[in-house]
């Protein structure tokens, strides 16, 4: 009986002291959505995008270049990497090329000491490289579903494996997460992305955590980035025929991401909305929850789905 008593007096002093300093970091919080913070100085600093030569990855690339960063562009289509590598030249920065699957633990090692030797360390980690797949399970080979993993799930493992050593050394770096709304609430019609995705979110916040617990949180950031659908590929535009929302350009997407990963946000939702939108929803039961699928996002039923 002593033992229980004991065990409450502790909760309570335990949840007073969490209401305690909550409180204070809720509202600078709130106060920094209204008034945002001011975006960190990236000029004459290293970022390596992966999947930098085409659509979202170059596009952000582009963002970081125009505010002097140097941009390291990873991708297995080199050709496309060395392209985005000719524009970010003109806008006064350095910029290299490699060609890289990362996917391979071996490769990414093999890029690291590369970039270190050729450029130094890296500022500004973005796992950007994924794949896209609009299919139920059964339109998925065994072999669709290990690429998947591999490319959207184990890249960010070996890359941030392979260039935290040295942000810890430092005591300086950012890990960003490309990942995707589908991480937040799941797309049926894309199950293995989703669950790529899902993976994604919970790796970043992992290592979120890991990081607070060694100490190393305040000069390692981490940003998780899950947009709604975004107009890069042909193939998205065309599995959208009509969808619930206007797709977002690759452009604003990218404005949007590189300004909160400046501002060290620990999450960026695009839209906005969604993030409170889909958590929201969460806390109801499973039934109401499909309701707002079946009435509010139902891109699914519009479209032939494999
Ligand atoms: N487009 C969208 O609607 C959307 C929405 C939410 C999230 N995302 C995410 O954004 C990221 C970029 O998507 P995107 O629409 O720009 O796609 P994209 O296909 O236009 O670009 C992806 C790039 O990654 C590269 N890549 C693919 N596999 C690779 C590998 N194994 N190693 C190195 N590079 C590789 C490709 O060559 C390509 O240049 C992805 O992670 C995607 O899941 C996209």
């Amino acid at each position: 009986m002593h033992h229980r008593l004991t065990d409450i007096f502790q909760y309570l002093v335990d949840l007073t002291t969490v209401i305690v300093l909550g409180l204070p970091i809720l509202f600078r919080e709130i106060f920094s959505l209204i008034f945002p913070r001011t975006p960190k100085e990236v000029s004459g600093q290293l970022a390596l995008i992966t999947g930098g030569g085409n659509g979202l990855g170059r596009e952000i690339a582009l963002q970081l270049a125009g505010k002097g960063c140097n941009v390291i562009v990873v991708d297995v289509d080199l050709k496309s990497a060395e392209d985005t590598c000719v524009v970010l030249r003109k806008l006064n920065v350095k910029a290299h090329a490699y060609r890289v699957d990362v996917s391979s633990y071996e490769e990414v090692q093999s890029l690291a000491t590369a970039v270190y030797k050729d450029f130094g360390p890296v500022d500004l980690l973005i796992n950007n490289a994924g794949l896209i797949q609009f299919k139920f399970l059964e339109g998925n080979t065994t072999e669709d579903v290990h690429r998947m993993i591999d490319v959207n799930v184990k890249s960010h493992i070996w890359t941030t494996k392979v260039f935290l050593e040295r942000m810890i050394e430092r005591k300086r770096g950012h890990i960003v997460g490309i990942s995707s709304m589908s991480g937040m609430f799941a797309f049926p019609w894309a199950v293995v992305y989703s669950t790529s995705k899902f993976a994604v979110n919970g790796f970043m916040a992992a290592m979120r955590e890991q990081l607070r617990l060694q100490g190393h949180s305040e000069y390692i950031r981490t940003t998780t980035v899950c947009p709604y659908y975004i107009a890069t590929r042909k193939d998205i535009v065309d599995f959208l025929q009509k969808p619930r929302f206007q797709l977002l350009t690759t452009e604003h997407a990218a404005r949007v991401i590189t300004k909160g990963i400046l501002r060290n946000e620990t999450m960026i939702a695009l839209p906005r909305f969604f993030d409170l939108g889909v958590k929201f929803m969460q806390l109801f039961p499973v039934k109401v929850q499909q309701l707002v699928r079946d009435y509010m996002i139902r891109e699914y039923e519009l479209n032939q789905v494999q």
